[in-house]
């Protein structure tokens, strides 16, 4: 039998999963399933199977993931392609063997292609080519998005489709190969400004433009979305303005008090353009962030500050 309230949170490791289960929590959900990599790999298709039989959650939250930067997507599409459809494959075909009622799935706003009209609006959706540093990843979470809603359709499990922009924020890892954009940008100034560096050297030309979310108001949309949604269509989530990485590092850079140059090697890959999505869908149900971005930067030096001082020196 489906326990009625049971949620089966996937990735409760990761910056999203964090996120998502503090909400969850705050609002009194208790029973909140969780296994980590160890207990359960995810691209163990019989291990997934066999526990999603045993615990039939009534809601699956897919917050797990292969994620990485540009340069871990250029290096490893195969693996990015592979283990996101491992993933998913397992999680939501075993999720309607096992009777789920729910399965939200998270994607991304790469998802849209590299040439995409801005604000990107979800009808956008395979309306053109992908950006190729990270195609390998766009096209699992593509698969993903078209699996949860064809579910909904031919099986009847409700699908939730929230698609973020760029997220940064609480519970984010500051080390540099795992990092996401916001926080390696707030360690790297933040290290740059005690060492008194003279120069930092940033990736590409900084003209590529981003959006930015703090995790915990895309945990409010995730949570509001549960409550309000029925349907398996996209809904964009993010604050509907991008700035550009050039725009961002100096505003990092200022926060974090570094007095030195900074630097541009255009022999590195820019990525997407622009990404900036259109949040019309989302802000229609309610949905309103309330973490600014400047504010946001200041939450994450916060953090990343209290990591190091609690971090042996070496
Ligand atoms: N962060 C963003 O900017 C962003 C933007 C848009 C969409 N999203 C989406 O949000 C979701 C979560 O992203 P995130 O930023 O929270 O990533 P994250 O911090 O890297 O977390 C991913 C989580 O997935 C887990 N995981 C990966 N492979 C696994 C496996 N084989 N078995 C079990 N667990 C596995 C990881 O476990 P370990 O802790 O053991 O490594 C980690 O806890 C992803 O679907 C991503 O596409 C993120």
């Amino acid at each position: 039998m489906t326990n009625n309230q049971s949620i089966f949170l996937a990735g409760h490791r990761g910056m999203v999963g964090r996120a998502i289960e503090r909400h969850l929590r705050s609002l009194g959900h208790g029973d909140i399933l969780t296994r980590t990599r160890q207990e359960l790999d995810l691209l163990d298709q019989k291990a997934v199977f066999e526990y999603l039989q045993h615990a039939k959650p009534h809601t699956v939250i897919l917050a797990a993931a292969r994620v990485g930067g540009i340069e871990a997507n250029r290096a490893e599409p195969a693996q990015f392609l592979y283990e996101n459809l491992a993933i998913q494959n397992h999680i939501i075909h075993g999720s309607m063997l096992a009777g789920v009622k729910r399965m939200v799935f998270l994607g991304s706003s790469c998802i849209y292609p590299r040439e995409c009209p801005q604000p990107m609006k979800e009808e956008h959706l395979l309306s053109g080519p992908l950006e190729p540093t990270n195609e390998g990843y766009a096209l699992a979470k593509i698969a993903g998005l078209r699996m949860t809603q064809y579910y909904h359709k031919q099986y009847g499990m409700q699908g939730l489709c929230p698609m973020p922009c760029n997220l940064y924020g609480t519970g984010d890892s500051f080390d540099p190969q795992r990092s996401h954009v916001l926080s390696a940008l707030v360690r790297r100034f933040v290290d740059a400004a005690e060492a008194g560096a003279e120069k930092v050297v940033m990736w590409g030309t900084g003209s590529a433009k981003r959006e930015f979310l703090h995790v915990d108001d895309l945990a409010r949309a995730v949570l509001l979305m549960m409550e309000k949604v029925d349907s398996p269509e996209i809904f964009n989530v993010g604050c509907g303005e991008d700035i550009s990485i050039r725009e961002l590092a100096e505003k990092v850079a200022a926060a974090a008090g570094y007095q030195g140059r900074l630097e541009w090697d255009s022999s590195k890959p820019d990525g997407m353009p622009r990404k900036c999505l259109d949040v019309s869908k989302i802000k229609a149900i309610g949905f309103e962030p309330q973490i600014s971005l400047d504010e946001g930067i200041r939450l994450t030096m916060e953090e990343y500050r209290q990591v190091k001082q609690s971090q042996p020196q070496g």
